[in-house]
């Protein structure tokens, strides 16, 4: 019975091992109704495979509302107290569906393909290197802030455009403005993350007006093409840039994490790796799957439907836990052991469907540098502590800090 159960995620308990609760979650109440939240949340790998797949649910109704319809839903919303994070942080590729998705989509895919990803290999080894460089000598650090934390702002700082002398800025104000949706965040996060969204905004317009008059091989130079050709308007060209930014920073400092806590406590499937190191590709696959960074997203109905002998109206809100359907031994055998071997490996750690995560290729690229240029380097890596803390949250999952030490 439902009743027995309340899901809870923001609690330390949650944080410390959300698979047995999303394990309860499958087998008693695959559909389950979160009465606060209003909102059906699914966690089999079969339904949530079907559901987002399915052209009926989409990430947002705005684009079936009128004008003043969606006036008022902005005002409810009260848009208008964060005026530059709503103008230039809500309204993305990511929460947005119909042409508007398509059109930016198609802009964005040119520049993630693997050709084009493939190119920044060496500019992140090279990033990688010198980290490693940095804390080699030193024993021990908090993998978290001493190592990873600086790459992925850089990186995409790279890929965006962004000078080098400033990209050290992205970090910044990614980490301010991702404040804004955290459930308990003070006026002073929300104060930052307004201040942020306009800083990075005025950054990007004056960077936009450079790339005009001097053209390079970047993703602002290609959107302001676009611009001028009337594919897409001034502020959809500055949203685009930002929610690459906040996809792909935090997400990277997560799974990196992530995967190095797995990697800690399974030392046979560290040494395999390090004495395999052509393993990298699948023991990547299943960091992005054993301990996901982006759990759980959302989707609207767009039309009534029923769906296993549940009758939904049009309107309802459902959430999808990918992070539970990557445990689904339904899908996986053996779901919550780590095995770097994992094959085949359907994780939805990136989603599936029409928002298929446009930054996996990068992602992956990313992961597969640090875990080789780590494990080439580094022996005798170990967990200084008994049991590092999860952030408590529900929609990303990440450590506060990963003290690890190894021999010097
Ligand atoms: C590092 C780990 C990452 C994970 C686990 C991840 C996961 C995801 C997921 C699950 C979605 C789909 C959301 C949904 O179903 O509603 C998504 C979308 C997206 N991701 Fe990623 N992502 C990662 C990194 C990146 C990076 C590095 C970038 C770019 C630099 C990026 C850019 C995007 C964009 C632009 C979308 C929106 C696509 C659309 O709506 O059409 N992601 N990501």
């Amino acid at each position: 019975m439902q009743k027995d159960f309340f899901f809870q995620p923001f609690t330390a308990e949650f944080a410390r091992d959300p698979y047995i609760i999303y394990s309860r979650m499958r087998e008693d109440f695959p559909v389950y109704y979160h009465k606060d939240w209003d909102m059906y949340l699914f966690s089999t790998h079969e339904d949530i495979s079907t559901l987002v797949n399915d052209p009926r649910l989409l990430r947002t109704l705005e684009h079936e509302m009128t004008a003043s319809e969606l006036a008022s839903k902005r005002e409810r919303e009260n848009w208008q107290a964060s005026p530059n994070f709503s103008r230039y942080v809500r309204v993305n590729i990511l929460d947005s569906e119909g042409e508007l998705h398509d059109r930016l989509r198609r802009l964005v895919f040119r520049v993630f393909t693997v050709k084009r990803i493939s190119l920044l290999r060496d500019f992140v080894q090279h990033l990688v290197d010198e980290r490693i460089e940095e804390v080699i000598v030193l024993g021990k650090m908090d993998f978290i802030e001493d190592f990873i934390a600086p790459i992925p702002g850089v990186v995409i700082g790279k890929l965006l455009g962004v000078p080098e002398q400033d990209r050290h800025l992205l970090r910044v104000w990614s980490e301010r403005i991702v404040r804004f949706y955290e459930p308990e965040k003070t006026e002073e996060d929300t104060r930052k993350a307004e201040e942020a969204s306009g800083e990075f905004a005025d950054y990007l317009i004056n960077l936009a007006e450079r790339r005009r008059k001097n053209p390079e091989d970047d993703l602002i130079s290609e959107l302001v093409v676009a611009e001028s050709e009337g594919q897409l308007n001034k502020d959809e060209m500055i949203s685009t840039c930002m929610i690459i930014l906040m996809a792909g920073h935090g997400s990277t400092i997560d799974v990196s994490g992530n995967g190095m806590l797995a990697l800690l406590q399974h030392p046979q499937q560290m040494e395999k790796l390090q004495t395999q190191p052509s393993l990298i590709q699948t023991a990547v696959q299943e960091m992005f799957r054993y301990d996901s960074p982006l759990p759980f997203f959302h989707r609207f109905m767009s039309e009534d439907m029923e769906y296993k002998g549940h009758k939904f109206k049009k309107g309802t809100k459902i959430g999808v836990l990918y992070g539970s359907a990557n445990r689904d031994p339904a899908q996986f055998k053996n779901p919550d052991s780590f095995d770097i071997e994992r094959q085949p490996n359907r994780h939805l750690a990136f989603g599936i469907g029409s928002h298929f995560c446009l930054g996996n290729h990068l992602a992956r690229l990313n992961m597969d540098i640090i875990f080789t240029s780590l494990l080439q380097h580094f022996s005798g890596l170990s967990l200084e502590c008994e049991r590092p803390e999860f952030r408590i949250g529900l929609a990303s999952r990440g450590l506060k800090s990963l003290p690890v030490s190894w021999q010097a």
